[in-house]
């Protein structure tokens, strides 16, 4: 009878280890409407992503154009896509490995860090923004906001970059199997390739 008890004991702290998505889901919620739990996440999640700035610029600001800005960021969405690149359902070689080392609380930390700072808007063409606008009206409004900066379950694309923009919109368009989401194949797939650069032009200029 005590062993059986010390195995189930055993057996609930191994499930502890690693937390369902949803779960993780919520914990986040409860850390961002607790502002000390948010403060000290936000602090720990600027440690965790010393390593990130290489290439995610500091706090968040790419200064690489195929890289994403994170900062801005939604951190559902932050969290969302920490747990597909460790799945492997969103393909990215060095992504994918990288995340694998990241602990549960340090995934919240990343989350929590990046949605906390501001993002900058950038240039863009503008007659291709006002081209841009008016395909992003008719067909990407509804989920990612009037504004772009989208909503718990959508991210935000305003004052993303460019050319990372373009490879994304491409990607979930083609079915390239890289980024897989239905509701975005569906959005994307009556635009042709100089949409994508309109769209994208519009986007990175928006505050
Ligand atoms: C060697 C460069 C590099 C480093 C270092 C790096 N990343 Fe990335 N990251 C990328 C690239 C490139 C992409 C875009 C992949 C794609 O095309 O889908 C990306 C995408 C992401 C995304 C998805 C953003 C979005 O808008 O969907 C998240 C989240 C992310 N990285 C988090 C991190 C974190 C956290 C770290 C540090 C632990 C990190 N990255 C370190 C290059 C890097
Ligand atoms: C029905 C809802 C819906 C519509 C309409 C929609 N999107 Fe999305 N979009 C999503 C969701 C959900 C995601 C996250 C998918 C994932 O996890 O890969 C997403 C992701 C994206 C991303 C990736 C952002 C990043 O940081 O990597 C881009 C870019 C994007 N959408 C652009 C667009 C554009 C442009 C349109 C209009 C042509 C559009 N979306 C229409 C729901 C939508």
């Amino acid at each position: 009878m005590r062993g059986l008890l010390i195995l189930a004991g055993l057996l609930v702290s191994t499930s502890l280890l690693a937390q369902t998505p949803a779960a993780l889901q919520e914990k986040l919620k409860a850390i961002a409407a607790d502002p000390v739990a948010l403060r000290a996440a936000v602090d720990g999640g600027k440690k965790v992503t010393f390593f990130c700035a290489n290439c995610h610029g500091e706090d968040g600001i790419s200064k690489t154009p195929e890289v994403p800005n994170l900062a801005g960021q939604n951190p559902a969405y932050l969290l969302e896509q920490i747990r597909k690149f460790g799945t492997g359902e969103r393909k990215d070689p060095f992504m994918q490995g990288l995340i694998k080392v990241l602990k549960d609380d340090e995934r919240l930390q990343v989350a929590a860090y990046y949605s906390s700072i501001p993002v900058p808007p950038s240039k863009a063409d503008a007659a291709k923004a006002a081209q841009g606008k008016v395909l992003f009206t008719k067909l990407c409004v509804r989920c990612h906001g009037e504004q772009a900066r989208g909503a718990e379950l959508f991210p935000r694309l305003a004052g993303q970059k460019v050319p990372y923009l373009q490879t994304s919109i491409t990607r979930y368009r083609d079915g390239t199997g890289i980024r897989n989401n239905q509701l975005m194949s569906i959005a994307t797939a009556p635009l042709k390739n100089d949409d994508i650069v309109a769209v994208a032009n519009y986007l990175t200029q928006l505050p």
